[in-house]
């Protein structure tokens, strides 16, 4: 790497793959030394409007992020630049995107901030809340640009612009257009003269987990993995590796720096701007900057117990809410032949109920999740009653991520008496022949709960997605002619499901977003709870907007050069905004309960 001072690059990390690291010492006035890898890990980061961006997404040849951050007057004038190096590209080969990596800048403030430079529609503005991105990637001042080659990960330039603006002084104009030079002979696939030049800007103050803490694996990086991971991560359970000790984390390192910069992993897909829902699996900004900050500094041992290997983490339970009161098995094993694409199955099984009789959950044990895709249960019977499927009422649905629970208290749903449950299955076929002997466990209550729980969905069947796009966006809308109670909701689309949205739309004109899904993922289908119910008065409407990635830089995409439609198997799409509802209590009621003898 050519330098404008001195450089000297070495191996820090000696295993295969490795991380070169380039320290650069690039002339007088530079503080520090700025170091990052030779192939950047995958990141993904939120806009200030709460949209996905991921470096291994983008369909640029390049990528260049600027870092930037609200009141430093450098960045600022910097950001005029930018604009005008966005109109000197087209979008397709290099994607510009801000990142502000300062934690005390939020979404609004840098709005504002955009706004005020006129800059705001010119490229999005990213924020990098655990500084994360900006550490790993060896910025140290604002008004940095890093231009990654998204083709193998490799910095093509890190450093300003150009050469007019430094703290304190400013030549009158510029006279190295560092950044723009670097872009064009990348683009001409010409080796860049100039890969890096010194920053100028302010100073980025890292979090010390980032920068100069001390971090020990045993009291502070071991008890996140106790808290965080190895539930999944344990022996018995879904994770595809244990951290059953130091060596087996350490080895691992890279890779969870990069789930981490990526936000795969704890699994969890929605904004935490937006809304909290419970069971959420999310980290604090420490936290994540503790792991970080400790695979930075080369996940080292140092002193104390390693706590992993003592840890007992129970597998999996077979029935993980207890054992159920009902158990409802399938007539005789289903066969699922080794190749093919299957049709959805529906297999009938008379209720083993001899009265009426409510339940507060419904369980599924996926006998083979090698190849069980999803199962619903739907209940059918003389009483009627209908999901939209004109399959029967609704039970509960099974697809791989969906955690069981029990449903929100105060609710129910109905097992009538001499009633037929349908169970819609749905197989993927795997290479071998396999069978499955799912079961259902049905969870009584004792009484007819206060609101039976409702399934419904926002549909949008009309939807076709153009071969190649990387957004197609769908809407679906659903009103509530009564007032009604919103328990969850849960997006769902298939493999190019991209994003999704629920907004409210009330009566008075107001409009309330409910969740929204930046990153959608069809292997971690998610049911999102609200804490307390949401009442949407009669006459609100819940409209679902979301989006498609049809492209082929979406890695689960079967087929890009395909138009898509509605269809049932996963190569064909879906876009329904599912929802947990039940019938509103009647003004007064909830007083009513609460003081019987009072009329
Ligand atoms: C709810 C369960 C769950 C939790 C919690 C969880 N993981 Fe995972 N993890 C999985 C599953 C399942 C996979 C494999 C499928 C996938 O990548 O989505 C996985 C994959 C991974 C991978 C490998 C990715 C790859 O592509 O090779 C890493 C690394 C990882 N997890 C790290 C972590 C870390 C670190 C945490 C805690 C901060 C964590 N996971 C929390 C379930 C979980």
């Amino acid at each position: 790497m050519k330098l404008l001072g001195k450089s000297i690059s070495y191996w820090v990390r000696p295993w295969a793959g490795g991380i070169l690291l380039t320290l650069a010492l690039a002339g007088a006035g530079v503080a520090g030394a700025a170091t990052w890898p030779d192939e950047v890990p995958d990141f993904s980061l939120l806009d200030i409007r709460g949209r996905h961006y991921e470096l291994h997404r983008s369909a640029a040849r390049a990528v260049v992020l600027f870092f930037t951050e609200n009141g430093c007057p450098i960045a600022r004038k910097a950001l005029h630049k930018l604009h005008d190096l966005r109109e000197a590209f087209p979008e397709s080969e290099i994607a510009i995107w801000a990142v502000d990596a300062n934690p005390g800048d939020d979404r609004e403030s840098i709005l504002k901030e955009a706004m005020s430079i006129g800059v705001v529609r010119s490229f999005p503005f990213l924020r990098d809340e655990t500084q994360g991105v900006a550490h790993m990637l060896g910025v140290t001042r604002t008004a940095t640009a890093v231009a990654i080659s998204t083709k193998d990960g490799k910095v093509i330039f890190h450093g300003p612009i150009d050469d007019q603006l430094t703290e304190g002084a400013s030549k009158p104009a510029a006279t190295q257009k560092y950044l723009e030079s670097a872009l064009r002979e990348f683009l001409a696939g010409q080796p860049v003269k100039q890969a890096t030049a010194p920053a100028h800007g302010c100073l980025i103050s890292y979090d010390t987990k980032l920068k100069d803490a001390e971090i020990s694996y045993s009291h502070d990086v071991a008890p996140i993995l106790e808290k965080h991971c190895v539930q999944c991560h344990s022996a018995g359970n879904i994770g595809p590796f244990a951290f059953h000790s130091y060596e087996k984390t350490k080895g691992k390192s890279d890779m969870i720096q990069e789930v981490l910069l990526s936000r795969r992993m704890p699994p969890w897909s929605a904004d935490t701007e937006v809304g909290h829902y419970n069971g959420e699996r999310t980290m604090t900004l420490d936290e994540t900057r503790t792991l970080l900050g400790w695979i930075a500094k080369g996940s080292p041992r140092g002193e104390g117990e390693d706590p992993l290997p003592a840890l007992k983490v129970p597998p999996a339970a077979d029935w993980p809410l207890g054992q159920p009161d009902l158990i409802v098995k399938f007539p005789k094993p289903e066969e699922i032949p080794a190749t093919g694409v299957l049709e959805y199955r529906h297999i009938k099984i008379k209720t083993p109920v001899t009265e009426d009789t409510w339940v507060n959950a419904v369980a599924v044990k996926p006998g083979n999740r090698k190849v069980l895709h999803h199962c619903i249960i739907r209940v059918q019977s003389r009483k009627g009653g209908d999901d939209g499927s004109g399959r029967g009422v609704w039970l509960q649905g099974w697809a791989p991520g969906i955690q069981p629970g029990h449903f929100p208290a105060d609710t129910g749903r109905l097992l009538p008496k001499d009633s037929v449950l349908d169970l819609e299955i749905h197989y993927t076929t795997m290479g071998s022949p396999q069978v499955d002997d799912t079961e259902i466990g049905f969870y009584k209550l004792p009484e007819k709960p206060k609101r039976v729980l409702r399934n419904q969905g926002a549909y949008n069947l009309e939807f076709t997605i153009p071969p190649g796009a990387a957004e197609a966006q769908a809407v679906a809308s659903i009103p509530f002619p009564r007032d009604t109670l919103l328990y969850a909701m849960s997006p769902h689309m298939h493999l190019r499901g991209a994003w999704m949205r629920y907004e409210a739309l009330y009566p008075n004109g107001q409009r309330e977003t409910l969740l929204s899904v930046p990153h959608y993922d069809f292997n971690w289908q998610t049911g999102y709870e609200l804490p307390t119910p949401k009442r949407l008065p009669a006459g609100t409407w819940i409209q679902c907007t979301g989006g498609f990635d049809n492209s082929p830089q979406n890695p689960y995409n079967p087929a890009p050069g395909k138009r898509i439609t509605w269809g049932e198997q996963s190569f064909d799409e879906m876009f329904i905004g599912f929802m947990e509802t039940a019938d509103a209590p009647k003004p007064g009621e909830l007083s009513q309960a609460a003081s019987p003898e009072k009329k």
